[in-house]
C-alpha cells in the first residue's frame, strides 16, 4: 500500500505513473522550455490545486528568470464532471500583460475548464501563452486544446496523486495511480 494514506476497504491504487518516471518526464518538460524561452523571462500560472506538485516541480528544472502566479476554477455541475460551465473561484494577483505566461494544469480531461482559461488569459494581452498539462485523456475531449508540454497520455481512468484528488484526498501520493472500487 501507498505511503501514510489507507484508501476505503474496496478503494484500490494502482500505480501508474511511478515517481520516477514522473520526475524523468518533468526534467525533460523543464529542459525544453528552457531552450524555447532562451534569454526570456517566464510567469508559470498554476490552476489550484491540482496544479500545484508539478509546478513547483516543473519550475525547478526551468533554468530561467521564472515568477509563479495561481488562480482556481469550478465547473458547475455533477460532481466529477464537467458541464460546460466553468468560473473563476481565484483570480490572478498579477497582470499577465507583456509576459510570457505558460499556463500549468494537472490533467486534461474533456477540456472545458482549459478552453475557458486560455480564453480569459488571451483578453489580457500576454506576450505569449502556452499550455503545460501534465496528464492528458485525449479519448474524452470535448473541445480541442492545443497542449505546448504535455507530460504523458494516459487512459480514460480516474487517477490520483502527484497533486491529483478524489473528494480532496490522495493529492500527496507521490506516484500517480488509478483509483477504482469506490462505487462497486
Ligand atoms: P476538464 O474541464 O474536463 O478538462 O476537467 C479537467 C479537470 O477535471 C481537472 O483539472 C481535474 O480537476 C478534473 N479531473 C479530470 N480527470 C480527473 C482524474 O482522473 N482525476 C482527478 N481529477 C480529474
Ligand atoms: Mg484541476
Amino acid at each position: 500500500m501507498s505511503e501514510k494514506i489507507r484508501p476505503n476497504n474496496r478503494e484500490q491504487l494502482r500505480v501508474l505513473i511511478s515517481r520516477a518516471r514522473i520526475a524523468r518526464r518533468v526534467r525533460e518538460l523543464g529542459r525544453k522550455i528552457t531552450r524555447d524561452y532562451k534569454g526570456e523571462s517566464v510567469l508559470l500560472v498554476g490552476v489550484l490545486k491540482g496544479a500545484c506538485i508539478f509546478l513547483a516541480d516543473l519550475s525547478r528544472e526551468i533554468s530561467l528568470d521564472a515568477t509563479f502566479d495561481f488562480l482556481a476554477a469550478a465547473s458547475y455541475g455533477a460532481a466529477g464532471e464537467s458541464s460546460g460551465q466553468v468560473r473563476l473561484v481565484k483570480d490572478l494577483d498579477t497582470s499577465i500583460a507583456g509576459r510570457n505566461v505558460i499556463l500549468v494544469e494537472d490533467i486534461l480531461d474533456t477540456g472545458v475548464t482549459l478552453n475557458y482559461l486560455v480564453k480569459l488569459l488571451r483578453t489580457r494581452k500576454p506576450k505569449s501563452l502556452r499550455v503545460a498539462v501534465l496528464l492528458d485523456k485525449a479519448d474524452r475531449r470535448i473541445q480541442p486544446i492545443k497542449v505546448d508540454y504535455l507530460g504523458f497520455q494516459i487512459p480514460n481512468d480516474f487517477v490520483v496523486g502527484y497533486g491529483l484528488d478524489y473528494a480532496e484526498r490522495y493529492r500527496n501520493l507521490k506516484d500517480i495511480r488509478v483509483l477504482s472500487g469506490e462505487d462497486s
